[in-house]
């Protein structure tokens, strides 16, 4: 009996349904009554639609009727992906796919832009104000304190330049983190700035080196929360906690953990949150955002004046008030054209379907999807790079090939095979979303195998 009608079997025997012909049809009438309710909403389904079976029997769990060790999630994410023309897409760490409503969204935003009679006033406040509501939410942080951007790099430049240096400040960084979190600070040295590399394995500094390498000069430190090229993931907490007790600003940078890995802004003692939108939180490219701990965002020079968002809350038809406002909090440091539909109406619905899903659901789901990796890697052909367990293991693998082969010689031959993954400092890194199934990683360790 093939896996499939195995589960078919179970999920009738389950819900003692008699099947004869259709019996999809026949199981979707005996959940119907559940279908505007519970299961909808925890998957955030709008239409009702054929489901597989391992999401019939998901369904299942859900309704409390089967045992939670049975439930075969693989496929419950996918088919809000895609299509993805029979290929697998293992590179999230670089680019995430939209969510289908996002695509949906994406072609709202280009309806408006064809006919713009479409377009309302209103829509130019509604679009920011819908994205800082959701963004507010996954982080755990107020959607007035949220300001949006277009990159990682946004959040790190208003910083850079917005904070008042003094001659002889120190800032520090990691050697090995990805070059967004270096640059911005190294202009400063123009201004008397040090910029100090901490030497770090795998690019991870621990709280106890952290510690050590701070000195009176030090007034913040910078890293990613997780490495791009060694897929290591910082302890947020330790670290923040040391930053905290030496009066160090700390910078997070969230670009390659959050949308795979929580974050709740309010119990981290983190001072600052920068992240893109277009890598775990599946929006499109130049998306961003930038959270600022309160004290720090007052401390800060305000650099610029838009005209938009000084007409906050005025109609549009009004604008010929010239003051400059100053009671517009985080907002006066969102990107210019704040409303900009056909990036940010995708980036909130992709963001409005993760938190439907649940983010620590989702963390859960890509962990399995690692561990499934790591568990049928061929160790004798690979060295894993990255964490094999525990929590500095994030959702980027990176193996490196043990014989003289390379990495890009691996990566074409996957290629060849449907398999997207990427090369980064000489290693294969594979980085699994919700939109993989355990297929696709049981066919990428076949590839990997063969
Ligand atoms: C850790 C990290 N930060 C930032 C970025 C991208 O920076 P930005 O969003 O400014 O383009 C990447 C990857 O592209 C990254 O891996």
């Amino acid at each position: 009996m093939s896996p499939e009608s195995t589960i078919r079997e179970r999920v009738l025997t389950i819900h003692g349904i008699e099947s004869s012909g259709d019996w999809q049809e026949e199981v979707a009438r005996a959940f119907a009554p559940h279908f505007e309710s519970r299961v909808q909403r925890f998957y955030g389904y709008r239409t009702h639609r054929p489901m597989r079976p391992q999401q019939l029997l998901a369904v299942s769990v859900v309704l409390g009727r089967e045992n939670m060790a049975f439930m075969d999630a693989s496929d419950l994410y996918a088919e809000d992906f895609g299509p993805f023309d029979g290929r697998v897409w293992l590179n999230t760490a670089h680019q995430g796919p939209l969510p289908r409503v996002a695509v949906e969204a994406a072609r709202a935003a280009l309806e408006q832009k064809t006919r713009p009679h479409l377009l309302r006033d209103e829509d130019f406040f509604e679009v920011p104000r819908r994205l800082r509501a959701a963004l507010g939410k996954l982080i755990g942080a107020a959607p007035e304190d949220i300001i949006l951007g277009n990159s990682t790099s946004y959040g790190l430049d208003l910083l850079a330049n917005g904070m008042q240096w003094r001659r002889g400040d120190e800032v520090l960084v990691v050697d090995g983190d990805f070059p967004a979190d270096v640059f911005p600070w190294s202009i400063l040295r123009n201004q008397g700035v040090t910029v100090r590399f901490i030497e770090a394995r795998a690019g991870l500094v621990d709280p106890q080196q952290l510690a050590l390498e701070i000195s009176p000069q030090t007034r913040l430190f910078c890293t990613s929360w997780v490495n791009s090229f060694s897929g290591y993931a910082i302890d947020v907490d330790g670290v923040g906690q040391v930053c905290k007790r030496n009066h160090v600003i700390f910078v997070l940078n969230a670009a390659q953990g959050l949308g795979a890995r929580v974050l709740d802004v309010q119990n981290s003692p983190v001072d600052a949150v920068t992240c893109c939108g277009f890598k775990w939180l599946c929006g499109p490219y130049a998306t961003g955002f930038c959270w600022l701990a309160s004290a720090l965002r007052e401390s800060l020079t305000i650099r610029h004046a838009y005209w938009l968002t000084m007409q906050a809350g005025k109609p549009l038809d009004k604008m010929r008030d010239y003051s400059l406002r100053n009671d517009l909090g985080a907002r006066v440091w969102d990107v210019f054209c704040t409303a900009n539909f056909l990036n940010f109406m995708p980036w909130t619905a992709a963001i409005e379907y993760l938190l439907h899903a649940g983010p620590a659901n989702i963390a859960d789901y890509d962990q399995r999807l690692v561990t499934q990796l790591l568990q049928k890697l061929d160790e004798e052909r690979f060295e894993l790079i990255s964490p094999r367990t525990g929590p500095q293991r994030s959702t980027l693998t990176l193996i490196r090939p043990r014989k003289a082969e390379q990495a890009a010689a691996w990566h074409k031959r996957l290629s060849v095979a449907g398999f997207d993954v990427a090369v980064r400092e000489g290693n294969l890194r594979i980085s699994p979303h919700l939109h993989n199934s355990q297929e696709d990683i049981a066919n990428l360790v076949e590839a990997l195998s063969t």
